[in-house]
This record gives structure tokens, sequence and C-alpha cells, in this order.
């Protein structure tokens, strides 16, 4: 299946290829010519990025030990060098290979080198499949704010290999399903149903993993910069950002997404959310106190500047969106 994305309001296309077997067609998908960088992590089977670098040719491998602790400066600028040093132009490519943490870092590198160069995402985990893969937010982390610096910068073309995921482990895949639970919660409740009833969660990925993709399209649609409706897809995320900070690594990014989704939604909804949670034996309870949530929230609105928007589901398929003091996010005053 193919979908076309079209940004706005500065009207540019991509494709996004979901294809069982389109890692393998790397080639005819993003065509031969150019030099390529691939950028992948240590967690992520070395078999994909050689195969994507054998079937383009002159393609250079560089590979960042895995963690969300990696999408930092000092990676940012020794990529940056080795591009320089093996004479990368504008008129080549960089290509990730990986997960959220590849995707924002290879498109932040390739939204600064030469003031931009082509950059194509390959998704290897469910979570960069169906969410952080399109809609071209990159970035990386910097004073232990996530997030803190990088772009808007779309890639050519995202391509989407269902089979890829064949190597994650259930943990990861069901990590991952979060960010699908989250689309479906907020815009689509024969989605929810789909993942609350599924009986064989491999067989049914696809039709998730599709799903998921067409309602994000519709948002970026709409709101490619965040200025408004984009927000709705931090669900979850302002408490979730805080679990994962707080907790120092022991919960996986959607995970702790999963829990933050816990806090703003209606008793129904939080049953039903909790029930797909330990349906897929994601956590529903965090140890770490709202107090303690809270500074992480503020240390993060303090260093991002912005309002928080909280988005809260009372009825799955539906959101509202609300504006809060720091200090009343989750309910605790100083
Ligand atoms: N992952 C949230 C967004 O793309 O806006």
């Amino acid at each position: 299946m193919k979908l076309n994305l079209t940004t706005t309001p500065t009207s540019s296309s991509y494709e996004i290829v979901v294809e069982k077997g389109a890692l393998a067609k790397a080639g005819e998908l993003i065509g031969i010519g150019g030099k390529s960088l691939i950028l992948t992590d240590s967690g992520v089977p070395a078999q994909y990025s050689r195969t994507v670098a054998d079937i383009l040719g002159n393609s250079l491998i560089y590979t960042i030990p895995q963690g969300e602790e990696n999408k930092n400066v000092s990676n940012w600028t020794a990529i940056l060098s080795f591009l320089v040093e093996h004479g990368f132009t504008r008129t080549d490519r960089i290509i990730a290979v990986g997960g959220g943490v590849i995707g924002d870092l290879a498109g932040f590198v390739a939204s600064t080198f030469m003031r931009g160069i082509s950059f194509y995402n390959i998704p290897t985990t469910l979570l960069s499949q169906v969410d952080s893969s399109i809609g071209g937010k990159t970035a990386i982390d910097f004073c232990g704010v996530k997030n803190i610096v990088g772009a808007f910068y779309q890639p050519k073309m995202v391509i989407i290999d269902p089979l890829v995921l064949n190597t994650l482990s259930d943990r990861e895949l069901h990590s991952g399903l979060v960010e699908a639970v989250k689309m479906a919660a907020t815009f689509d409740e024969d989605l929810f149903t789909l993942i609350e009833n599924s009986t064989c969660l491999s067989e049914d990925l696809e039709r998730i993993i599709t799903r998921s993709l067409e309602l994000k399209r519709m948002v970026v649609e709409q709101d490619t910069t965040e200025k408004g409706l984009r927000k709705v897809l931090n669900f979850g995320h302002t408490v979730g950002h805080a679990i994962e900070a707080a907790a120092e690594g022991k919960y996986l990014h959607g995970e702790a997404v999963g829990m933050g989704m816990l806090y703003f939604c209606s008793d129904i909804v939080r049953g039903r959310i909790k029930n797909v949670l330990e349906k897929y034996a994601l956590p529903v309870e965090c140890e770490i106190s709202r107090e303690h949530l809270a500074e992480y929230i503020a240390h993060d609105k303090k260093a991002s500047g912005s309002d928080i928007t909280i988005i809260a589901v009372n009825q799955i398929g539906s959101f509202e969106m609300k504006s809060v003091n720091v200090k009343q996010v989750l309910g605790y005053e100083e």
C-alpha cells in the first residue's frame, strides 16, 4: 500500500510505502545514484542496513550505540564530521535504518548538513513505523531536555516493511503498539476495538500500521508544524516523557507513554486503555510520585518556554485539548 503525505502550509509531498519485503526493494524505491550514508544503531540487526547498502551500492554504514542517550550533540557532530571527511555533497543522501532515535538523529543531520540533503527513513520498530517516521519531526536531546534542538524536515520517502518487526522482542513490539493505541484512543474507536480484541497481533499488525499511518497523515496534513491539531499526538507524552526521564531507563518510550495516557481520561476510557496495556503485558502503574513527575514536567516547560497543552480522552475516538499551568498538571500544587 502507498500513501501520499502533503505538508502544509508549504506544500511538499512524499510517499509512504507499506509492504512486506519493501526493505529488499529499497533500490527501486529510492533509486540508485549518489552516495548514501546509512545510519543505524547496535540494537538493529546489521542485516537490515547491509541489505540496503548492498542494493544501493556506494554506501557507508554508520552505527551508533543503541539508546535514547545517544541522540545527542556528540553523535550529531561526529556524523557531520564523517560526512565532511568522506566528501558527501548536497546531491548525496542520508538513510535512517532503525527506530525513533535513529530517525530523529538522521533527519536532524540531514536537515543541517549543507543546509539540507535528501533524507529517507526505513523504520524498523513498530513505534517508528506507526508514528515517528512520518511527519518530519527531527531532533536531538540537549541540556537534559528531550527533543529540544531540532527541525521540521520531511523525508523524501518512508519505507515500511512489516517483516522487519519479526526480529523485535515482544516487549519492544508491545511498547511500539502504544503509539497505535494513542491514535485509536483519540481518533478511531474501530481501530481501538481491533487492538483490544486482537487474538493474533502479528496477523493484525499490517492493518494496525496502515490505519495508524492514515490517521497520522490526516493530522500532519492539517497541521505539519504543530500549531494546533498535531498536539493531539502528544496524548500520554507529557507525563510519559517525565516517567521515562525520572525512571532513568527502566521503561521503554511506549511503556512510559502508555502509563502517561492513564492520567488524562474518563474512568471508562482509563479502564479500557488499562485493559489493553495489561493484555500486552505493558506496565499500568509507575512507582514515581506525582510531585516528582511534576518536577520533570516543569523542567521541560522551563526549557521549552511553551504552555502545557494536555490532551484528555473522555470517550474513545475523541479528545479534548486543555491548557494548564505546570503546577496543576498532575493535580499537584507546590
Ligand atoms: N510523534 C508525535 C508527532 O509526530 O507529532
